[in-house]
């Protein structure tokens, strides 16, 4: 994992590079931390107050640390017609969270969208970045299974 003042330093210090950092930021801690964010205000020399309020506004951006696994699940209404409901059910019984919560392991953030932009695959879900389409509550079951297993290994 890059230092945070190493990932900082890549970029030039303007305000155009505030978003970048923290999207670099996010993704090699999965979170942005009060810390690190008064470190990109010091450093590229913003008001603390707009940093906090860009890192609030954009949801890519989480301020709680999230499960090394993100898994997605698509509730637009293409995906929500086939049974996306049920889908999420199963994801939650079987992780034993609910939606916008991280395992206390960290393993695993669960979390819904409005659209993948890929309807006709629906019910969907993204596990990281990997997309999983025509799911039926087993097959689900059958995938959470198996990233709880290549997870642990
Ligand atoms: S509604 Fe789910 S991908 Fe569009």
């Amino acid at each position: 994992m890059k230092e945070i003042g190493k990932i900082i330093a890549e970029f030039p210090k303007s305000p155009e590079s505030l978003i970048p950092i923290l999207q670099e930021i996010q993704e090699q801690y999965n979170y942005l931390s009060e810390e690190n964010i008064k470190e990109v205000s010091e450093k590229l020399d913003l008001p603390l107050q707009h940093v906090f309020s860009v890192a609030t506004f954009y949801n890519v951006f989480s301020l709680r640390p999230k499960g090394r696994n993100i898994v997605k699940v698509c509730m637009g209404s293409a995906c929500h017609v086939r049974g996306s409901n049920r889908i999420l059910e199963e994801i939650e019984r079987k992780l034993n969270i609910k939606n916008n919560e991280t395992s206390a392991d960290g393993r695993f953030s669960l979390e819904t969208v409005n659209c993948l932009g890929a309807c006709a695959l629906g019910p969907i879900m993204v596990v990281n970045k990997e997309f999983k389409g025509h799911l039926t509550p087993s097959e689900v079951s059958k995938l959470i299974s198996q990233e709880l297993i290549e997870e642990k290994s």
